[in-house]
């Protein structure tokens, strides 16, 4: 239906922005708190928070801190947190079995939260980065990332995750075929409930490196992540990844990096109409923190701007560093 536009002056656009109170009235899209998911890094020790320097604002907390703040983003309304772990060096290995190791950072933190904080929905990160030796997110043999061999391991990490009571899994590794071998293992060992938000369409981004950086990764990396990661370029193929994962029974889908792939966004949700979010990656974040603090932007309004440009893009949900300080907001 084409909506009828009268000429001017009969038709005045203005008339609906003059006010608050009207341009409330006519406002197609709203960001609320439901729609945050807060992502936070793990570390060891007690009673630690550490200023991540290449994202201003943003710590890595111990495992009592991070129950803390879980508890802390429940009582604003934050229906979700979402798990990284700063994974001690010394426990990276060429086979990454701290991975599903049912006592690493992440599982115990899970724990932790569940305790202080049970309301809040726990999302985790599938992915071997945080336990690799060399960075990638799947083995490596012969300078190779091996598909297969990856989504066995995956696997295992999944199911130590869902045991230790992650709400939804997130596999963030882009290998082919995890989200299906994920998800029957997670029917067969009775986990009917565990939901699965596939980073289904995640580019090879350079807006990744602060994140790097903050779960120790950069060090360790070889090379890039083009073999496994999508081509920015790129646009058919992250509907056909989407649709594919939703085969494989993926129950959300997130779109990755966010606000430079708003028309991927918009792609997705028109195309398959599930539950879709974007990640406001690290780079987005800093970029908006580091002009903030130099007073070349008001920071405040242009988080709030960026985030609600997702939900204009068709997204349910945005993945964002900003969460509790847009939920303080949000709600006056
Ligand atoms: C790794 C992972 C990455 C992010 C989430 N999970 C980085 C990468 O793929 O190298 C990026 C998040 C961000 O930049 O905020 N599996």
């Amino acid at each position: 239906m084409k909506p009828t536009i009268a000429p001017y002056p009969l038709g005045r656009f203005r008339r609906a922005r003059q006010s608050e109170a009207i341009r409330s009235l006519v406002r197609e899209n709203t960001l609320t708190v439901d729609d945050l998911i807060w992502p936070v890094f793990v570390r060891d020790g007690e009673g630690v928070e550490e200023p991540v320097p290449s994202m201003p604002g943003v710590v890595r907390r111990s495992v009592d801190l991070i129950a803390k703040a879980a508890a802390e983003a429940q009582a604003m309304g934050i229906p979700a947190i979402c798990l990284f772990p700063y994974t001690d060096p010394s426990l990276k290995t060429q086979d990454c079995a701290e991975a599903w190791n049912p006592d690493n950072l992440s599982n115990r933190a899970i724990r932790a939260i569940k305790q202080a904080a049970p309301e809040i929905a726990v999302m985790t990160d599938v992915a071997l980065d945080p336990y690799n030796i060399n960075g990638h997110d799947g083995y490596v043999v012969d300078g190779k990332i091996v598909n297969d061999e990856t989504v066995e391991a995956l696997v295992k990490m999944t199911l130590a995750q869902a045991e230790a009571g992650a709400d939804i899994i997130g596999p963030s590794d882009m290998m082919d075929g995890r989200i299906g071998a994920m998800r029957q293992a997670l029917e067969a060992a009775g986990h009917h409930d565990v939901m699965i938000l596939s980073y289904a369409a995640k580019y090879a981004s350079a807006f990744y490196g602060p994140f790097r950086d903050a779960v120790g990764a950069s060090g360790a990396l070889t090379g890039d992540k083009k073999t496994y990661q999508m081509d920015p370029a790129n646009s058919n193929e992250a509907l056909r990844l989407i649709e594919r994962d939703l085969t494989e029974g993926a129950d959300m889908v997130m779109i990755k990096p966010g606000m430079p792939y708003l028309d991927i966004c918009r792609r997705v949700k028109d195309t398959f109409g599930a539950p879709t979010y974007a990640y406001q990656v690290s780079g987005e974040y800093t970029m908006i923190q580091a002009a903030a603090q130099n007073g070349w932007i008001d920071g405040e309004k242009v988080m709030l701007e960026s985030l609600l440009a997702f939900k204009r893009a068709g997204c349910d949900g945005i993945l964002t560093y900003f969460a509790p300080q847009a939920a303080t907001l949000l709600q006056g």
